[in-house]
């Protein structure tokens, strides 16, 4: 059976939880599959037959640290059956909720020298109450600009759960001969 990794980078957690869902459902269907940080040193990637990574977006950008590890492991992740995932707010709007018209995700993959097998985006979450100061003044900013909601109070979750779970669905096949028509 194969072995799946799939490892986030989450600022306040919601990457970690899209991950988690996702392991849940593989797990369901009988996958061997662990979800781990991106900066955990004690995996070791090549130990997996498919890699997905998943990644939020900060002020406009994926961390450095997602870049700095695809570079690391360029040739692992362009031998095995792979996958990247994007969350970001920008994916709550119609129209910009695929790869095809996220513009983070367009890109990512227009910068990055990996080429996933597989590519998704989902539409993270808004929780006031849990960023900093700061963190809660630069999100209310880019709200206000793109109309979202910028009440303190709020904790809006946009995230459709099918759709991760379809993504999911796609993860078990990766590597998979395809099915005859
Ligand atoms: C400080 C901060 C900056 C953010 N900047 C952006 C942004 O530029 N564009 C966007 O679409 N979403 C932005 N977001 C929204 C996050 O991508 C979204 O909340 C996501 O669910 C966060 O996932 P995480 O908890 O795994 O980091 C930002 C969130 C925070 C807290």
């Amino acid at each position: 059976m194969s072995k799946t990794l799939l490892l986030y980078f989450s600022g306040y957690g919601h990457t970690r939880k899209i991950a988690e869902r996702i392991r849940a459902r593989l797990a369901e269907q009988g996958e061997d599959v662990l979800s781990a940080a991106l900066d955990d040193d004690s995996i070791d990637p090549s130990a997996y037959d498919r890699i997905v990574i998943g990644a939020s977006i900060r002020n406009g950008k994926h961390k450095p640290a997602v870049h700095d590890f695809i570079q690391r492991h360029l040739s692992l992740l362009e031998e095995r059956p792979s996958g990247f995932f994007s969350v970001n707010l920008v994916a709550r709007k119609p129209g910009k909720n695929t790869p095809e018209t996220n513009p983070y995700l367009k890109a990512f993959l227009e910068k990055s020298p990996w080429t996933p097998d597989l590519v998704g985006v989902f539409a993270g979450n808004l929780d006031y109450q849990r960023y900093s100061f700061a963190d809660r003044n630069i999100i209310r900013f880019i709200m206000w600009l793109t109309k979202g909601p910028t009440d303190p109070q709020t904790n809006t979750e946009f995230t459709d759960w099918e759709q991760v779970d379809r993504f999911a669905e796609r993860i078990a096949e990766l590597g998979k001969p395809a099915k005859a028509a």
